[in-house]
């Protein structure tokens, strides 16, 4: 199979590039990315030799490079975005261009050459959740996007829906809750804790730290998308989470001790406008139907996100400057 990965530099496309040439080592990836300051080649380093592997630095929302690139595919892996909350707050507008027309020039793409569609997207479009609650979000909770950037991916999940609904093309989609893990930009709640702590500074932490989130280590999301992209059933969408619920503040104390530093670094700050209090996700339809669970629990997979930040100085120096 030939897929086309777009956003393969950022943190997932480039944990899933490297995720699904070690499953299936005869297919072929070309990685479409603009190299925004989220895109970043080192992260594909150990593949970029590879014959089944080919790079082209370009924007998902022209037409002139997307087209040639999703003609020669048999699938479109759509990771290409603005992910950052905060960002979008202060600039919406790239989130809407990037997110939103860029996602419906790839669609039309495919829709031009018979493609099949995949669409990376996340459980901030279903908006928040009580704090204490056993509610989750699940693929019938109704579209209630709280910032520009969930709401850019609102609008990205429905034109996706649109297509199939409109002229047949054979999507799916994936919501997923909160990645963690390698190449994770330090910028990022989880990375940014484990870079300040590597470097004795405080943690900044959003309000009292109450906000809860849902966290999924990456590898276990890539395993979703394989399992979605091989079997998922046209047309459908999959929630995909962590059963992981941890609130801010416990978080940053739990790496705080996996480091062994001291809570003396936590740092409570101005919280974010408009700030979702609370995510969580059913993922009982991915793994009812697919057999998809998370494999990774929360210590073990900061274990994991901590020894590679460790080990990766160099990299970390670098998105930093
Ligand atoms: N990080 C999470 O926790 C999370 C959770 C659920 C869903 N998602 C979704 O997964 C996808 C990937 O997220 P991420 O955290 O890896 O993001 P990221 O910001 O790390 O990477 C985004 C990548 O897209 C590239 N890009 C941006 N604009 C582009 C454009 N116009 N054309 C081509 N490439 C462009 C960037 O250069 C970068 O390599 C996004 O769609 C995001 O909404 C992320």
């Amino acid at each position: 199979m030939k897929l086309l990965v777009t956003g393969g530099a950022g943190f997932i496309g480039s944990n899933f590039i490297h995720y699904w040439l070690k499953q299936h080592p005869t297919d072929s990836i070309v990685n479409l990315d603009l190299l925004t300051y989220a895109g970043n080649l080192a992260n594909l380093a150990a593949v970029q030799d590879s014959p089944n592997y080919h790079f082209v630095q370009g924007d998902v929302c022209d037409p002139t490079v997307v087209n040639p690139l999703v003609y020669e595919c048999d699938v479109v892996v759509h990771f290409a975005a603005e992910s950052h909350v905060d960002r979008s707050i202060v600039e919406p507008g790239i989130f809407l261009k990037t997110n939103v027309l860029g996602t419906q020039v790839l669609l039309q793409a495919a829709l031009e050459y018979s493609k099949r569609f995949h669409h990376i997207s996340t459980d901030e479009v279903f908006g928040t959740l009580p704090l204490h609650a056993t509610v989750k979000f699940n693929e019938d909770t109704p579209y209630q996007p709280r910032s520009p950037y969930s709401a850019s991916k609102a609008a990205s999940d429905h034109i996706v829906r649109a297509y199939h609904e409109t002229y047949g093309l054979p999507i799916t989609i994936s919501n997923c809750t909160n990645n963690y893990g390698p190449w994770h930009f330090p910028e990022k709640f989880i990375p940014l804790a484990i870079t300040k702590v590597m470097a004795g500074q405080p943690i900044p932490i959003y309000g009292q730290g109450v906000n809860v989130r849902d966290w999924l280590y990456v590898e276990d999301h890539c395993r979703a998308i394989e399992l979605i992209v091989l079997n998922g059933k046209i047309g459908e969408t999959y929630c995909v989470g962590g059963n992981s619920e941890l609130d801010n503040l416990a978080l940053a104390k739990l790496i705080l001790k996996l480091m062994g530093a001291s809570e003396e670094l936590l740092s409570f700050v101005t919280d974010r406008p408009g700030h979702d209090l609370r995510y969580a996700m059913d993922y009982g339809k991915i793994q009812r139907e697919l057999g998809w669970e998370p494999t990774v629990d929360i210590t073990t997979g900061l274990r994991r996100t901590i020894d590679w930040f460790q080990a990766h100085r160099d990299w970390v120096e670098q998105c930093l400057h």
